[in-house]
């Protein structure tokens, strides 16, 4: 076998038996069940693999760094239990989103308790002597602007569904809050667990910022054309909720009156019809929206991949940019 399936298969090993051996109370079970749930109903793992990834990168022991990417996987999880709420989502990774299986109070709670055991995560460096207190100062400040972004990315994805006049910037800032700034937090958290200098740090944020944005472009993308069984989400999702995503405001911007005014319409439904969710989708295809955003989804991910090239090379460093590439090719 070679090193690069070796590193891959064994860090994310580590991760699920890390995940999976989280000491969690049995009791309230209302409490920790939906918890449990959340964490073993899958995922790819993107933000730990990366925060132990940048730890290699970084000369680090990646044993180190286990804490930090435990911390930010569970407070990704957090954040889709209580996105699902928003978002009003029956399903999330192929079966049913944790409020829609329990209710949305006890997704609410369980939510709460998983941003906390994610924060307890970071307590390893606070009472190890490996670590100074500027690390675990750094770890926290990191982690915590992190939070703070990706609530206000969230806030304005909420505050665009009732506004019809978002533009390209607007929805950019927006993605890069609720998605860039925890892919960046990880492997900068990952970065700071190898006492990496802040130009590596820097350089290891926007990396990840710029993965951040290609990937949550192609999220939009692939809410619109993906295969709802291997996307594991409902297809059509973000237009039934009245998103703008970068999808809806190029349609927008492309489609001549009449057109214009029934995406508008259909954004505008709390409930529409399934057939005019897929008529839209398929104005997507016409106005030539699913084949220029593809395009943009290309060129960040060619931006992330300048940034690694100006790193030396390493297993880790291979393992980066394989992970760009299995997120560039996904399909789902
Ligand atoms: C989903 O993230 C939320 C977005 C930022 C689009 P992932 O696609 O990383 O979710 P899982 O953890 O692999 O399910
Ligand atoms: C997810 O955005 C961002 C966060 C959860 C912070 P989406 O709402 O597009 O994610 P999915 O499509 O539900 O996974
Ligand atoms: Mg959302
Ligand atoms: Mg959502
Ligand atoms: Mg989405």
């Amino acid at each position: 076998m070679s090193q690069k399936i070796d590193l891959n298969t064994s860090l994310i090993g580590q991760i699920e038996k890390e995940l999976s051996g989280l000491p969690l109370p049995d009791t309230p079970n209302s409490l920790y069940d939906p918890f449990r749930y959340a964490l073993k109903m899958g995922g790819k793992r993107v933000r730990p693999f990366m925060c132990l990834l940048a730890n290699g990168l970084c000369g680090g022991n990646t044993d180190e760094a286990i804490p930090a990417a435990l911390a930010v996987e569970i407070l990704h999880n957090f954040t889709l239990v209580h996105d699902d709420i928003m978002d009003r989502a029956d399903t999330r990774r192929g079966v049913e989103s944790v409020f829609h299986k329990w209710d949305t109070n006890k997704a609410i709670l369980s939510g709460d308790v998983m941003f906390s055991v994610s924060m307890q995560q970071l307590n390893y460096y606070g009472s190890n002597e490996k670590f100074g207190k500027h690390d675990y100062a750094a770890l926290n400040e990191v982690f915590l602007n992190a939070i703070t972004t990706v609530c206000e990315g969230q806030a304005l994805d909420m505050d665009f569904v009732d506004r019809q006049d978002v533009d390209h910037d607007e929805y950019l800032n927006m993605i890069a809050g609720k998605t860039g700034a925890l892919l960046g937090a990880s492997l900068e958290m990952g970065a700071i667990t190898a006492q990496a200098g802040s130009d590596t740090r820097k350089k290891l944020y926007s990396f990840g910022m710029e993965l951040g944005l290609a990937f949550q472009i192609q999220d939009d993308l692939l809410d619109a054309t993906a295969d709802p069984e291997k996307f594991g989400k409902k297809l059509g999702g973000d237009i039934y909720e009245g998103k703008k995503t970068y999808l809806t405001i190029l349609a927008l911007e492309r489609a001549d009156g009449e057109n214009k005014a029934f995406i508008q319409q259909v954004l505008d439904d709390n409930n529409p019809a399934n057939d005019s969710v897929t008529k839209v989708l398929e104005m997507f295809h016409q106005l030539g929206v699913i084949k220029d955003i593809s395009n943009e989804v290309d060129t960040h991910y060619e931006k992330a991949e300048e940034i690694l090239n100006d790193f030396s090379e390493s297993p880790y460093k291979t393992e980066l940019n394989n992970l760009l590439l299995f997120l560039k090719n996904r399909d789902h």
